[in-house]
């Protein structure tokens, strides 16, 4: 299967790029076709709402999303990682869901469905907060759902990490590391 993950953190080797590693690892183990975008290295500019993508399904801005449409495409699982920034999801993560508003024209304004491969599509969340409290979550989900279901992704499983903070605290947690794992596996199933 094509396995796509958004890294939304702009820290190298942070908790989200630690959480995503291991979600990846038996994915990687079974054989799949993984591809990783870190998002804080491309160049994915925030959609401007120019109104272009309503009328053909496509955006108009030619950068790094332009890889990224194809890869969505061509997916058979979709990861999102991304650390709450202001109770939602990082701005680098917020502006490729943003920019996938050329496949909420395509699919809800177009009515072309975006056809997923024999296994379907499904996708898997994984958030880190510094804060315990629910709030960011709450939010980062919500954001994330609709980005999941604008791309053809109907069922999603999501692993939210709180009190997560410092570069690394996702190592000390006890059982993170092991949840990702299992959610990755369950994702190549
Ligand atoms: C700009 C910024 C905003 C943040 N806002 C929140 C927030 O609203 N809620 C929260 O729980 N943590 C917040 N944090 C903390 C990060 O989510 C936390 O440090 C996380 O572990 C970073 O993940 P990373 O190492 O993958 O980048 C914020 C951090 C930054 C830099």
């Amino acid at each position: 299967m094509r396995i796509v993950a958004f890294n939304g953190s702009p820290r190298t080797g942070g908790n989200t790029e630690l959480l995503l590693a291991e979600a990846l690892k038996p994915l990687r183990e079974a054989g799949h076709d993984v591809r990783v975008f870190k998002l804080n290295t491309l160049d994915c500019k925030p959609c401007q709402d120019c109104g272009g993508c309503s009328k053909t399904g496509i955006c108009i801005q030619k950068d790094s999303m332009t890889e990224i449409y194809d890869a969505i495409r061509e997916s058979d699982r979709i990861i999102l990682a991304s650390p709450i920034f202001f109770h939602s999801l990082s701005a680098q993560a917020k502006a490729m869901v943003d920019r996938c508003q050329a496949f909420w024209c395509e699919k809800y304004l177009l009515k072309k469905v975006i056809p997923a491969g024999p296994q379907g599509r499904k996708g898997l969340l994984l958030l880190v907060g510094g804060m315990k409290k629910d709030e960011g979550r709450t939010c980062a989900e919500a954001v994330a759902k609709s980005f999941f279901r604008t791309v053809s992704v109907p069922e999603h499983e999501s692993l939210f990490f709180g009190g997560i903070d410092a570069k690394g605290d996702i190592q000390k947690h006890p059982t993170a590391l092991k949840e990702a794992r299992e959610a990755g596996k369950r994702l190549g199933e």
